[in-house]
Parts: structure tokens; C-alpha cells; sequence
């Protein structure tokens, strides 16, 4: 059975063919780097007319690299939402195009499932239920607890922003190329990360919710404690003339006082995405962890995950399944396919879809 995923919900545009929800025979993603890089953040207008140009390429790609007709699909999925509406109502509008020209199921994907089965697909025999899960990306920072035949219950999420949106805001207030979390990543390895001490976020009610933004705030009240004029001119300087230096460039032009504060940044992100995983780990039973989503690639977040006291085994996708993707959103349909789950043709695209 091969589903054909479409994923439109930000800033790239990915079709992919999966078959029985786990063998991956296509993953095309164009990235809109180029476009938004030099505004620092995505720009909607932009998204949506980039969608339009990739979408028919893109999915023409993936059908011919999986050696695969609109003939031998079983279904096709896009992703419904959370996203920007005039993204997401590209790749869904294809989606329903091609179902009703083939006579095809339509089926829409929640993005946030979506990034949950990226790790079910590949872990899924391992998977012990029931299992928290932490979705983690730019637009999305939720804690779950998911049960057998994926359910979701909410356990806590962001107040404000998502841990993701926090490395593009402070890479960007440092100079740094859009999106923040790779490069942070890269150069949070050559600083000290107890240099800067960050007070835990404090959470009133619901002591498994995150929050991002009094971090984001210390950081800049650091950068404005100091003389830093000069070397983020330097870096801006930079990606005038080369819209994605590569880590050694950047660190010509990265004192070590902001590698600290770089490092110090990443660990915080760090404390206080698993400080609640472990919270919630030891006061429910469950028995596996799946942490996923854009920042899952962060190196220093799969190490420390490794050493922290979570007492299941912890599930990440594989790098490139991190990020957006459309096989993800393939996979995740492929359990509502056997279920006869499919979605009608007035399925609406949506900003701000909730998982549970
Ligand atoms: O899942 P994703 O591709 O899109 C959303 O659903 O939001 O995640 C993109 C986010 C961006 O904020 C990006 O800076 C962050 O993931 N990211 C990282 C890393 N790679 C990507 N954050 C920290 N460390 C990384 N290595
Ligand atoms: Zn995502």
C-alpha cells in the first residue's frame, strides 16, 4: 500500500512515497532557504508563492524516484495543519486535486502527528506504549503522553515561545543566519556551557509547561551588557557575501565570550526541555520516549538525553526525518488508511490545529 505525503504547513516544500507506512521510496524537500534567509524568519506571502512553483515538480520527483504511478497509490495526505494557511492550502488543494481526479481517498495529516511518526516509522516494533512523547520544532514545543494505537493526551506546552522559534530569535539577534538551531548548534560545542548562568523558567499551574522567552529576553540583556557592535557587523558582513557560511567561518567571527554564551543557551534549552521530560517520566508509567521535531537534530540534545535520568529507552528520528519531511506525514496516514479513516474533500486547512 503507498501513500503519496504532501507537507506545505511553513516554509518547505516535500512530497514522498511510503509504502506500508515504513519503507521510504521517495523524500524530496524543497527548502525556501534562499528566499526567506535574508529576512531572518519566513515570510508568508513568500511561502505560499513558493509553494505554488515547487508543488508540481516536487511531487513529480517523488512519484519518479519511487518508480510509482498516481495508478498503484492507495491514497494521498497532506498535512491540514498547524501551519500558515496559505502554505498548508497549496499541498492540500493538490492532495485533493489529485484524489478527485484519480478517485482517490484524501486523507489530512495533523503535522504534529506527522513529526511523532517520523520515530514510529522507524522504531515503531521497539515503541512500548504507553510512551511520552516531545515534539519539539520551530512552531511547536508540546509534551504528550501517547497511548496504544496513538493517543494523545497533552501534558504541558510552551506559555509562549517554541524552542525552535527561541534559536531563530537569538541567532538572529546575534547576527547568525536563518534558521538559528543549526548553526547554534554547531558553534555551542566550542563554548562553555556553564559560562552564563540562565535561571530555570519558573512555571505557575501546570509545572510541565515550558517557556522560552525569559531566556531569549537574558540573552539579549547580555549582548546589550556588552560591547558587541563590532562583531555582529562582522557576521551580517558575512552573509552578505555568502548566504550560508560554513561552521569554521563562523567561528572567525565568533569571539569566545559569545561561544560561552552560545553554549550557555543551548544548555538551558536543553535543561528545561528534559527537565520536564524526566518530571513526567517519573510520575507516570511509561515505557518509552520519542523526541522529535526540527530541534531533535540538535547534537547536544541527543547526547544529554542519553545521560539523563529518563529510565526508557529514548527514540529519535533519524536527522534527516527531523525536520519537515513529507514521508512523515505519509506514515502517519498509513494508520488511518487501515483504519478507513479518510478525510472529506471540505477538509479545511488549519492555523492552529491541536493534537490532543
Ligand atoms: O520541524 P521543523 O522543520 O519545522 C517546524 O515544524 O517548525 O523545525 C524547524 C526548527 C527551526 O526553528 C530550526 O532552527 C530548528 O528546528 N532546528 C534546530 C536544529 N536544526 C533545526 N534547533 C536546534 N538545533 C538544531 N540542530
Ligand atoms: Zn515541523
Amino acid at each position: 500500500m503507498k501513500i503519496l505525503g504532501i507537507e506545505s504547513s511553513c516554509d518547505e516544500t516535500a512530497a514522498a512515497v511510503v509504502e506500508h507506512g515504513t519503507k521510504i521510496l521517495s523524500s524530496v524537500i524543497a527548502s525556501q532557504f534562499d528566499v526567506h534567509g535574508k529576512y531572518g524568519g519566513v515570510v508568508p506571502e513568500l511561502a505560499s508563492r513558493e509553494h505554488l512553483r515547487a508543488i508540481v515538480p516536487v511531487v513529480r520527483e517523488a512519484l519518479d524516484t519511487a518508480g510509482c504511478g498516481y495508478r498503484e497509490l492507495a491514497a494521498v495526505a497532506a498535512t491540514e495543519g498547524p501551519g500558515l494557511v496559505g502554505s498548508l492550502l497549496v499541498g492540500m488543494t493538490y492532495a485533493k486535486a489529485v484524489c478527485f481526479a484519480r478517485g482517490l481517498p484524501f486523507i489530512g495529516v495533523n503535522h504534529i502527528e506527522g513529526h511523532i511518526h517520523a520515530v514510529a516509522m522507524e522504531a515503531e516494533s521497539r515503541l512500548e506504549f504507553p510512551a511520552l512523547a516531545l515534539v519539539v520544532s520551530g512552531g511547536h514545543t508540546h509534551l504528550f503522553e501517547m497511548r496504544e494505537g496513538f493517543e494523545y493526551r497533552l501534558l504541558g506546552k510552551t506559555r509562549d515561545d517554541a524552542a525552535g522559534e527561541a534559536y531563530d530569535k537569538v541567532a538572529k539577534l546575534l547576527g547568525y543566519s536563518y534558521p538559528g538551531g543549526p548553526v547554534l548548534d554547531e558553534l555551542a560545542a566550542h563554548g562553555n556551557p556553564s559560562a552564563v548562568r540562565f535561571s530555570p523558567a519558573k512555571m505557575k499551574g501546570n509545572p510541565l509547561d515550558f517557556s522560552f522567552s525569559g531566556l531569549k529576553t537574558a540573552v539579549l540583556r547580555w549582548t546589550q551588557s556588552r560591547e558587541m557592535a563590532g562583531e555582529i557587523a562582522a557576521r551580517r558582513e558575512l552573509l552578505r557575501s555568502n548566504p550560508r557560511p560554513s561552521a569554521p567561518e563562523w567561528l572567525k567571527v565568533t569571539p569566545a565570550a559569545t561561544l560561552d554564551l552560545i553554549a550557555s543557551f543551548q544548555h538551558a534549552v536543553i535543561e528545561e526541555l528534559l527537565r520536564r521530560v524526566e518530571a513526567a517520566a517519573e510520575t507516570m508509567s511509561a515505557h518509552s520516549v520519542v523526541i522529535t521535531g526540527g530541534v531533535a537534530c540538535n547534537k547536544g540534545l541527543r547526547e544529554a538525553a542519553r545521560g539523563a535520568r529518563i529510565p526508557y529507552p529514548v527514540f529519535f528520528p533519524a536527522p534527516a526525518l527531523s525536520t519537515d519531511n513529507a514521508a512523515m506525514i505519509a506514515a502517519a496516514a498509513f494508520g488511518k488508511l487501515r483504519r478507513g479513516e479518510f478525510s472529506p474533500m471540505s477538509l479545511k486547512a488549519q492555523a492552529a490545529l491541536t493534537l490532543a
